[in-house]
C-alpha cells in the first residue's frame, strides 16, 4: 500500500473531466433533458475510473462529516424549484457553506454547527431520526491540500447511495447515479493551496427508473457509504490495465495496459509488468493513444494458481516512464465444460452463501475491514469457498479480502426484480453499472461469476435487455463466466427451470424456495427440478425465515427447527439434479428489509440468516456446514 501522507497535495493545470456514470456540472432538469442521445454518449466517452485507487499516493477524507437534513431540497433548488447551481450566479445553495456577513445577515443553514456522521456509513444506522429516512442530506469536509506543479488530482467516492452532487470550494464539480460504484472527478484546478471544502449533495428517493428500481427486499441506506480519497497521480499516468490468465490457459498472461496523459502527451511510451517471485518482467510500448495489450508466457511449473485451498497472490509491478502501481494478483483459470466449473482446469463445487453488504451488529453497511472479515470469516467457518454478494457490487475492499481469504465470488449489479426495460437511459444506467463493476475489480482473483440480475420477470423486452448486459460484460472481460439468479416455474411436482436468458449465460442459475414461499416441509419432498440446460447447475438462493432463539416442531415456520429441516430437505432435492454444482443458500445474516413488519418475527429484518442479528448461529449455520464438509470431500 502507497504511503498514505496527509495534506501535501500541490497543483497546476487543470482538465476537469468526466468519470464513468458521473455528469458534470448539470441541472438534473437539463440532464433529464439530454438523458436520451446526450447522457448515453457523454456515458459513452467517459475514462474509466482510477484502477487500484489504493495503490495510488492519495489521502483519505473519511472521518466526521458535518451534516444537514434536507427533505425539501432546499440547499438545492429555489422556491420556484429551479436548481441554484445552474443559476447565473451558480451560488445560493448550501454548498456555498455561507456564513452571516453580520447580525443583519439571516443565513438559514450553518454547517460548522450541524451534527456530524461518520463516513464512510449510512445515515440510517447513526441517527434513529434517519433509519427510515429516504431523501436529500447534505454532507460538508474540510481538508487542507498543497497541491504540486506537474501532477493530476482526483476526488474518489467509493458509493454514494444514490444520486450524489458533489461541490468542491463552493462550485460544482459533477453529479452521478448509482449507489454501490466508485465515481471521481478531476479537480486539478479546483485544488486550493490550504484548506479545501467539499459538499455532497446525496439523496438516497428511489424512483420507478432507477437502478435498483423503487422495490427492493435490502434497506435503502443512505449516504456516502464508502471511502472518499483525494488521489495523487503525475500529469501522464496509467489510468487502467487488467493482468490475469487467459482465457484456459494457465501458462499465459494476457490483459492490456492504459495510460492516460495530458492532452497529446500520453502517446507512446515503454510499460514493463514485472512479477519478481515468478521472474518474469516484460516491456511493451504503448500506442499514441496510450494503450498497450499485454501477453506473458509464464515459466513452467512455477505458477501456485490461486484457489480457495491456496490463495496465492503475486506482487505485480506496473512500472511506465511516468508512473508506478503495484498489485497484488492471484492467477486462475474459470470456465466450464459441459455440467462442470473447471477452477485451474479442476472440476469444483461452489460451497457458497449469499450476503448483504450489511454488518447486522450495526446494523448497517458494512465500514471497513473489521466488519467485512467478520461476514467473510463466517462463511469459512461453515467451510464455504465461495459467496454470492447480492444484489449489487460490494466495495473493493471486500472483494480485495475474497481475493486474500481465498473465497471464489459471485458479483452481481442491482438489475432486480421488475425495472423499466423499454427505457435507454435505464439501460444506460444498468450498463454502466455493470462496467464499472467489471474495470474496477477485473484484476481479482476471487471474482470468477459477473451476475447480470436477479429474478427478472420473463418477456422479450427484458431478454433483450439482459441479453445486451450478456454482451456487454463478455466485451469487457473474456476471462469470467455471466451468470443471472433467473426464476423457476411448477407443473404439478416438476419444478422447471426455462429461460431464454439462460442461452445467453454460462450458467444453469435460478432462485428456488421450495418449503417457504410455497409448500412446506412436510410437502416439499414430492418435487422435482427439471433443468434442460447443458451448463452447470447453480442454486443462487433458497432458505427460510426463523427468528434466532425461536424453537418449535420442523413444522411450525419461523422456528430454528423448520429453517434447519428445509436444508435437510433441500439438500436431498437439489443432490438429484445431475448438473448441480453449487449453491448460494439465502442469506448468511439476518438483514434490514422494509418489506418485513411483522411486529414479532419480522421487527423489518428477514429472518433467512443462518445467524441471527446478534450474531448468534442458528441450528441450520451446522447443518450447512457439514453438508458442505461432505462435499469438499467429494470433490476433493
Ligand atoms: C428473493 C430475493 C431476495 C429476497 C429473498 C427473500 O428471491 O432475491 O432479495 O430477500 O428472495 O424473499 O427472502
Amino acid at each position: 500500500m502507497h504511503k498514505v501522507w496527509k495534506l501535501l497535495l500541490l497543483s497546476s493545470c487543470l482538465a476537469v473531466s468526466f468519470t464513468a456514470g458521473a455528469q458534470d456540472d448539470q441541472a438534473p432538469g437539463q440532464a433529464q433533458a439530454n438523458k436520451g442521445s446526450g447522457a448515453r454518449a457523454e456515458l459513452a466517452k467517459q475514462p474509466p475510473t482510477l484502477q487500484n485507487i489504493y495503490g495510488r499516493k492519495h489521502v483519505l477524507l473519511d472521518g466526521r462529516w458535518n451534516y444537514i437534513i434536507d427533505p425539501y431540497e432546499t440547499g438545492f433548488y429555489n422556491y420556484r424549484r429551479q436548481p441554484f447551481d445552474q443559476s447565473p450566479s451558480g451560488a445560493g445553495g448550501f454548498y456555498d457553506d455561507r456564513k452571516p456577513k453580520d447580525k443583519d445577515d439571516a443565513v438559514e443553514y450553518n454547517f460548522d454547527s450541524s451534527p456530524t456522521l461518520a463516513v464512510p456509513g449510512d445515515w440510517n444506522s447513526q441517527n434513529a431520526k434517519l433509519e427510515f429516512y429516504e431523501g436529500t442530506l447534505w454532507m460538508r469536509q474540510k481538508f487542507n491540500a498543497a497541491p504540486t506543479a506537474g501532477k493530476r488530482y482526483f476526488l474518489y467516492f467509493g458509493a454514494v447511495n444514490y444520486e450524489a452532487h458533489v461541490y468542491l470550494n463552493g462550485k460544482k464539480i459533477g453529479s452521478h447515479k448509482g449507489g454501490f460504484t466508485p465515481f471521481q472527478f478531476e479537480v486539478t484546478d479546483r485544488l486550493l493551496k490550504g484548506e479545501n471544502t467539499v459538499i455532497v449533495k446525496a439523496d438516497n428517493t428511489r424512483h420507478q427508473d432507477d437502478i435498483p428500481t423503487v422495490n427492493t427486499d435490502w434497506w435503502n441506506y443512505g449516504g456516502i457509504t464508502r471511502d472518499v480519497l483525494l488521489a495523487e497521480t503525475p500529469d501522464t499516468y496509467i489510468e487502467d490495465y487488467q493482468i490475469q490468465l487467459a482465457k484456459g490457459d494457465m501458462g499465459r498472461i494476457e490483459g492490456h495496459v492504459q495510460l492516460a496523459g495530458a492532452k497529446g502527451t500520453t502517446g507512446a511510451q515503454d510499460v514493463t509488468i514485472s512479477i519478481a517471485e515468478l521472474g518474469v518482467k516484460t516491456t511493451v510500448r504503448t500506442d499514441v493513444n496510450g494503450r498497450a495489450a499485454v501477453s506473458i508466457a509464464l515459466p513452467k511449473n512455477k505458477v501456485r494458481y490461486w484457489s480457495p485451498e491456496d490463495p496465492k497472490l503475486y506482487n505485480v509491478t506496473i512500472a511506465g516512464a511516468t508512473d508506478t502501481l503495484n498489485d497484488r494478483i492471484g492467477l486462475r483459470t474459470i470456465e466450464t465444460r459441459g455440467h462442470d466449473i473447471l477452477l485451474n482446469g479442476k472440476s469444483v463445487f461452489l460451497r457458497g452463501i449469499s450476503l448483504h453488504d450489511e454488518n447486522p451488529l450495526i446494523p448497517g453497511r458494512l465500514r471497513g475491514e473489521g466488519d467485512m472479515r467478520m461476514m467473510l470469516q463466517w462463511a469459512k467457518d461453515m467451510n464455504c469457498n465461495y459467496v454470492r454478494l447480492a444484489h449489487y457490487p460490494h466495495s473493493e475492499e471486500m472483494i480485495k479480502l475474497a481475493d486474500e481469504m481465498g473465497l471464489l465470488v459471485w458479483a452481481e449489479v442491482p438489475v432486480y426484480w421488475t425495472i423499466s426495460w423499454e427505457k435507454p437511459e435505464v439501460y444506460a444506467n444498468a450498463s454502466q453499472q455493470l462496467t464499472d463493476l467489471v474495470v474496477r475489480d477485473k484484476n481479482r482473483a476471487s471474482v470468477i461469476i459477473w451476475s447480470i440480475g436477479n429474478e427478472t420477470p420473463v418477456s422479450p423486452v427484458r431478454t433483450q435487455f439482459m441479453g445486451k448486459l450478456a454482451d456487454t460484460v463478455r466485451s469487457l472481460d473474456r476471462t469470467r463466466l455471466v451468470g443471472a439468479a433467473l426464476e423457476v416455474h411448477r407443473t404439478g411436482d416438476v419444478v422447471t427451470v426455462e429461460d431464454p436468458l439462460a442461452e445467453k449465460i454460462d450458467l444453469a442459475s435460478f432462485n428456488q424456495y421450495a418449503g417457504w414461499y410455497w409448500s412446506n416441509n412436510k410437502e416439499m419432498m414430492k418435487f422435482s427440478f427439471k433443468v434442460n440446460y447443458n451448463k452447470p447447475v447453480i442454486v443462487t438462493e433458497f432458505g427460510a425465515d426463523a427468528l434466532g432463539g425461536y424453537h418449535a416442531d420442523s413444522d411450525t415456520k419461523w422456528s430454528e427447527e423448520y429453517q434447519d429441516q428445509l436444508y435437510k430437505n433441500t439438500f436431498k432435492l437439489l443432490d438429484a439434479i445431475p448438473g448441480l454444482r453449487g449453491m448460494t443458500p439465502w442469506v448468511l445474516t439476518d438483514f434490514r428489509s422494509p418489506r418485513r413488519p411483522h411486529p414479532y418475527f419480522q421487527d423489518y429484518w428477514n429472518r433467512k440468516g443462518l445467524i441471527s442479528e446478534t450474531g448468534k448461529k442458528k441450528q441450520a449455520f451446522y447443518t450447512l456446514k457439514s453438508y458442505y464438509d461432505q462435499k469438499q470431500q467429494q470433490y476433493k
